[in-house]
């Protein structure tokens, strides 16, 4: 199969997170399709809260899926940075009608991110692989947590399938690795601004960032670009 993606081009971000949440809900009843659950692993950031919104509205069999985000900072699940808080105002409708809630954020005081982070990835090993993931991605070519020239953000079997990560001049990160994102059933993109576009294009390629990790030559990563924020 070919590893070039494929590009779902809007003028604004209405229309491609409208178009994101009808094709992630077309990919989860596929999956549902064939097994009784589905996952699907949501960005947090400032681009995703339309599609969010949009997809908890689909008319799915939300019982029967579960939701998770790719990274989360690593701070309590009520603080402004918690892309949780974000995502389950978002994702309201979904949950309301019976979507399950992987949480990401920070439990019990005092725990380390490593310590956090090796307790859940035995609660998110169970889902793997993930029928579905989408990324948002940063000016630098970052997806989830894994940063340009970090050491998460290489492919490697042997590390678990949740990573602390500790960004320059950010608070530590909770992440779904680069193996977990990549071994997704179906994957997409969602970004904006001719900005990151040049990023992306510049990605493809010198295939040296790490939003590239999750293009696979076993199905084609679909990207939804809005022209426009
Ligand atoms: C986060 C996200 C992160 C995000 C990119 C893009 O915790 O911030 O998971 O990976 O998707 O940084 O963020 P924006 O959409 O805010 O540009």
């Amino acid at each position: 199969m070919s590893r070039r993606p494929i590009l779902h081009l809007h003028a604004d971000l209405a229309g491609a997170s409208q178009a994101l949440a009808h094709w992630v809900a077309a990919r989860l009843l596929a999956a549902l399709g064939q097994q009784e659950r589905a996952s699907v692993a949501l960005p947090g950031g400032s681009t995703p809260g339309q599609f969010l919104a949009a997809l908890a509205k689909q008319d799915l069999p939300w019982k029967r899926i579960t939701l998770l985000p790719t990274d989360e900072r690593f701070v309590p699940a009520d603080h402004p940075r918690s892309n949780e808080r974000m995502m389950r105002a978002a994702l309201d409708p979904a949950l309301r009608a019976g979507a399950e809630w992987l949480s990401f954020a920070r439990g019990e005081p005092g725990l380390s991110p490593e310590a956090f982070a090796k307790q859940l990835a035995e609660r998110v090993a169970r889902l793997l692989p993930l029928d579905v993931v989408v990324c948002g991605m940063g000016e630098d070519g970052h997806i989830a947590s894994l940063f340009p020239g970090e050491p998460q953000a290489r492919l490697d079997p042997n590390v678990p399938c949740i990573v602390p990560a500790f960004p320059i001049g950010l608070e530590p990160r909770i992440s779904l690795s680069a193996m977990a994102l990549r071994e997704a059933g179906e994957a997409a993109l969602l970004f904006s601004g001719e900005e990151k576009w040049a990023v992306f294009v510049d990605a493809l390629r010198l295939l040296h960032k790490p939003v590239t990790l999750i293009i696979t030559e076993n199905r084609r990563l679909h990207v939804f670009f809005a022209k426009r924020t």
